[in-house]
């Protein structure tokens, strides 16, 4: 008897779950429910339904999927970018996060405890270890020598349950559009991720440099050599990408990665050129030709390469992706256009971290 009731009660929930289930993921399927489903779409209800039912985000398999990697310097930038996308997407969006070890519980804090606690995410710390030893730049700016700068290599590692389609966006960005429509992004057929080349689109044009290899590599390395690239060849910015993560995997893009990584420590391979190291090299030598492009209005960039406006508003209005790459952060004091920005910054509720504003104190 005992059996049998727990058997009626274990089917009776297996039904509730799938209903509950079919109306989260597919509310399309119920059109009457078509006006709550606005709510549902943006994720409310969901982190805690995900704990009740045991699940975790590897189950959301029809949701977007987005990675941002931050270290304590610029956490607030990770979570101006999560707002920003959280209010602009009309799809399941879920976030995978990566930071320092000493940051997790403060994203954590910063979550829960503002309108962002309805996000679906999980955050892992970055284990630096992966990088010791691995990271040598040779002038340029030291915020690249960061191992969190490098987290992007190891997504599949961070998160081994993930799969199919992912968005990495670098987290001096915002979204002002339905990140799904990046994730739609057809990758071509033998391609592993899609990025935004140098030479199309608005941000061309401000970049003061060539935008080519030769800026970012050093084409005397024999190495280097013995890959036949062509040192004029368009560059691209590896701060916004879309992949297939299993591609990545079959393929082990993240060793071929740490060929470069390392070999770079030992012979000058990058750093020492106009582009001073960072992430980006190895990725140009990994994708070479070898990468679909993205519409480049998701990634209009360099906001950060000099203090003064290189932008109207009204272009800027238009963009559906906002970089400030370069070293001129939207947190700081001298960002341009930090006032869009500041539209999607939460203040930090435990006071930790707080963009640098000329109407702050001192
Ligand atoms: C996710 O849940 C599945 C079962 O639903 C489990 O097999 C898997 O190990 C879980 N992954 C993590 C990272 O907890
Ligand atoms: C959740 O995903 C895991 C794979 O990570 C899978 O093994 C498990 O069956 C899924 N659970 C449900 C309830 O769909
Ligand atoms: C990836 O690495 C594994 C283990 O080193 C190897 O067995 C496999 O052949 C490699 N795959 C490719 C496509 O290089
Ligand atoms: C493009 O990348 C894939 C995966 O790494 C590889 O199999 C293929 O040979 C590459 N194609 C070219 C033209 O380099």
């Amino acid at each position: 008897m005992g059996i049998l009731s727990t058997k009626r009660i274990g089917i009776v929930l297996a039904l509730v779950w799938l209903g509950i289930m079919v109306y989260l993921w597919f509310p399309n399927l119920l059109p009457g429910f078509a006006s709550k489903s606005k709510n549902v779409d943006r994720g409310i209800y969901r982190a805690e339904l995900f704990q009740m039912m045991r699940l975790n985000v590897s189950n959301l398999t029809d949701a977007v999927h987005v990675c941002i990697t931050s270290d304590k310097d610029t956490i607030g930038g990770m979570i101006a970018l999560i707002n920003s996308i959280y209010t602009h997407s009309k799809h399941p969006v879920v976030f995978h996060l990566v930071s320092d070890e000493q940051s997790v519980e403060h994203v954590r804090t910063w979550i829960k405890e503002t309108k962002l606690h309805d996000i679906i995410y999980e955050i892992k710390a970055f284990p630096s270890k992966w990088v010791e030893g691995k990271i040598k730049l040779r002038g340029g700016r030291p915020e690249l020598g960061e191992p969190l700068n490098y987290a992007r290599y190891y997504l599949p590692r961070l998160f081994p349950d993930l799969n199919g389609k992912v968005i990495f966006i670098d987290d001096d960005s915002i979204v002002q559009a339905d990140v799904y429509e990046l994730s739609q992004v057809n990758l071509k057929h033998g391609h592993i991720a899609a990025f935004s080349s140098d030479c199309t689109g608005g941000s061309k044009r401000l970049t003061m440099r060539k935008n080519i290899y030769a800026d970012y590599i050093d084409f005397k390395n024999k190495k280097v050599k013995e890959l036949n690239i062509s040192p004029t060849e368009c560059s691209f910015n590896t701060g916004v990408f879309v992949t297939d993560i299993d591609l990545w995997r079959k393929e082990n893009i993240t060793q071929k990665l740490e060929y470069w990584l390392e070999l770079n420590t030992r012979e000058e391979v990058y750093g020492n050129e106009i582009g001073g190291g960072g992430s980006q090299p190895p990725m140009m030598l990994v994708f070479y030709r070898n990468y679909t492009h993205l519409e480049p209005n998701w990634n209009i960039r360099y906001l950060g390469l000099t203090p003064g406006t290189s932008y109207t508003k009204s272009f800027l209005k238009e963009a559906k992706l906002i970089h400030w790459s370069g070293t001129f952060k939207p947190w700081g004091r001298t960002a341009q256009h930090s006032d869009i920005w500041d539209k999607y910054y939460i203040q930090d509720p435990s006071g930790k971290f707080e963009p640098i504003r000329r109407y702050n104190k001192g």
